[in-house]
């Protein structure tokens, strides 16, 4: 395996965790199966990214259109979701690990609302790795609720539309506070974002992998990385512009 460079990592590593349902049909199981031993590579990934030192992990774990799926899937899933909180506190706290959630919470069940809220209060103090979880999340519906905050501060008279700018936009969403993504991985081969992070992917470098959620490795994320590593992010500038600031990702 190729050795990472410890300081060219993303800060912020964002993953859509997808292909669960496949994998499980594949081998004639149901399709929770599949969610289930997509936990399991949930922990894997957290822990490495933890490890490494990203500071940053946001995981797109349930979408606002996912609501559309059969009505015992749904509810399997929160049930997985909570099982998953529940059992992890723990380790989140000995890792040093915050929970942070974002997307339409209103839309969760009680009870899962519940144990989020005990898991991100118990966290509330780690210093360590960010862990966001999308729940009922879509890039489209926290656009509109921004600039419905927005609108309201404007007619309040908190905001003057002039003083509008791309930077204040950002603290009017869920992500407000954490940095952009500066790398996102798709597994289960489609390549497509799906509604996710629509505003914040703007210069996100984008890593698409066949393998299914519940297959993928340490390997494979090492492997993710190292390709992440070997980009030359150049936001808009010429590569000579961005050579001489020092080398590729330092733009
Ligand atoms: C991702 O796996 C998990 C969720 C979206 C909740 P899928 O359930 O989408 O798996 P496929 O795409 O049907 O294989
Ligand atoms: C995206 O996966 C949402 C999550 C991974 C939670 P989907 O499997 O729901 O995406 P589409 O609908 O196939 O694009
Ligand atoms: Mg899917």
């Amino acid at each position: 395996m190729e050795p990472l460079d410890p300081d060219k990592l993303p800060v912020h590593l964002a993953v859509i965790m997808d292909g669960n349902g496949r994998w499980a049909q594949q081998r004639m199981l149901k399709r929770i199966v599949g969610h289930q031993r997509g936990a399991e590579t949930v922990k894997m990934v957290v822990e490495q990214a933890s490890l490494m030192g990203i500071k940053y992990l946001t995981l797109f774990a349930f979408s606002s259109e996912n609501w559309s799926r059969p009505a015992l899937e749904v509810r399997a899933l929160m049930t997985l979701l909570k099982k998953y909180i529940r059992q992890e506190t723990a380790r989140m706290m000995r890792k040093n690990i915050r929970y942070n959630v974002i997307g339409n919470r209103s839309d969760l069940p009680d009870d899962v609302n519940e144990t989020l809220d005990s898991a991100i209060n118990q966290t509330a103090g780690n210093t360590g790795m960010v862990l966001t979880l999308a729940l009922s999340y879509g890039g489209r519906q926290e656009l509109s609720a921004a600039a419905a905050r927005m609108a309201r501060d404007v007619v309040a008279g908190k905001v003057a539309p002039e003083k509008i700018t791309t930077e204040l936009f950002g603290t009017y969403l869920d992500t407000g506070g954490l940095p952009d993504p500066d790398f996102l991985i798709r597994t289960s081969g489609e390549m497509r974002i799906s509604n996710f992070l629509l505003w914040q992917l703007a210069y996100t470098e984008l890593y698409f992998t066949e393998t299914n959620w519940p297959d993928f490795t340490i390997n494979e994320l090492h492997k993710a990385l190292a390709d992440f590593q070997s980009r030359e992010r150049r936001f808009g500038k010429t590569s000579g512009q961005i050579m001489q600031r020092g080398g590729p990702l330092n733009a």
